[in-house]
């Protein structure tokens, strides 16, 4: 491929993806304040396309170790940048960062130009990074937003993977499509802790989204679209449960277990039976 050299980063194609997104989630009324955070693992000619343009700072700990994301370089939001502000000044809200080559530091290459870090998410981002690199090396995208019905649903359902993802895929018939695999919870931990990169971690083997209780959503893709995509399905259906739940005790009728199989049978996909059991109520 001929190498196209862009004259600013913020004319490369990945940076205006990255952008739009970010005000789409804000659009959605999902970043109140610094709320959410964003990331993008680059592709090898994308580097070299805007590499003229990187300023190396220090050398900084990750707190995890992520060998499999050695000497690679990602797009992602700054700790206490408002989504807001990202399309009106990319450069001081946004950075890209290189990871070195054991895997355990990283260094701001361009961006964060008033000053700052990467997102406090950091361990989970490049921790997710690294498990879906490692089943699937199209996976480029993370995001984390603070979607308020997913949310609320975590104060009123039991936090397993089994009653979320059934209750979702109950909600809009192209739910299962989106995310036949399912949907893992994590119980409430301290927002940027290791110990929450961990359990995000654990579900992300398994699954593309990761519901946090009572913070938000966690969601890993191959590109913007089909991530913000994935969370904004998942959104939706909450947002119909809640509705749900607002107007009545319970479902006078409902998606039912065969009708799910009968609908995978269709779209060819497998869902797994574990979120097809027979409800008692
Ligand atoms: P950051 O501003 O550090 O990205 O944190 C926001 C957030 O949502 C933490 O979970
Ligand atoms: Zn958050």
């Amino acid at each position: 491929m001929e190498k196209e050299q862009w004259n600013q980063v913020l004319d490369a194609p990945f940076v205006q993806g990255f952008v739009r997104m970010t005000k789409d989630g804000f659009d959605q009324g999902w970043h109140e304040r610094n709320g959410g955070n964003l990331s993008y693992r680059m592709k090898p000619e994308e580097v070299e396309c805007v590499r003229e343009h990187f300023a190396a700072q220090d050398w900084k700990s990750i707190g995890v170790s992520v060998p499999a994301l050695a000497n690679e370089y990602f797009l992602m939001t700054g700790s206490g940048k408002y989504f807001r502000n990202v399309v009106l000044d990319p450069e001081a809200n946004i950075c890209i960062i290189e990871v070195d080559g054991s895997g355990e530091a990283c260094r701001i290459l361009w961006g964060m130009k008033d000053g700052g870090r990467p997102t406090s998410e950091l361990p989970s981002h490049l921790m997710n990074l690294e498990v879906k690199k490692k089943i699937d090396e199209n996976y480029r995208v993370v995001y984390h937003a603070h979607t308020p019905n997913i949310t609320a649903l975590t104060f009123v359902l039991p936090l397993s993977d089994e009653v979320f993802t059934r209750e979702l895929w109950e909600m809009v018939t192209e739910c299962s499509v989106v995310f036949p695999a399912g949907v893992g919870v994590v119980p409430l931990m301290v927002p940027g802790s290791m110990e929450l990169a961990v359990e995000t971690s654990k579900r992300m083997q398994v699954y593309d989204l990761a519901i946090w209780a009572h913070h938000g959503i966690f969601a890993a893709g191959f590109d913007f679209d089909s991530t913000f995509g994935l969370v904004h399905t998942a959104e939706k259906a909450a947002e119909i449960l809640v509705k749900v739940l607002s107007m009545a005790p319970g479902k006078r009728q409902t998606i039912q277990p065969e009708e799910l199989r009968m609908l995978a049978n269709d779209f060819s996909i497998e869902l797994p039976e574990r979120f097809l059991y027979r409800k008692h109520w």
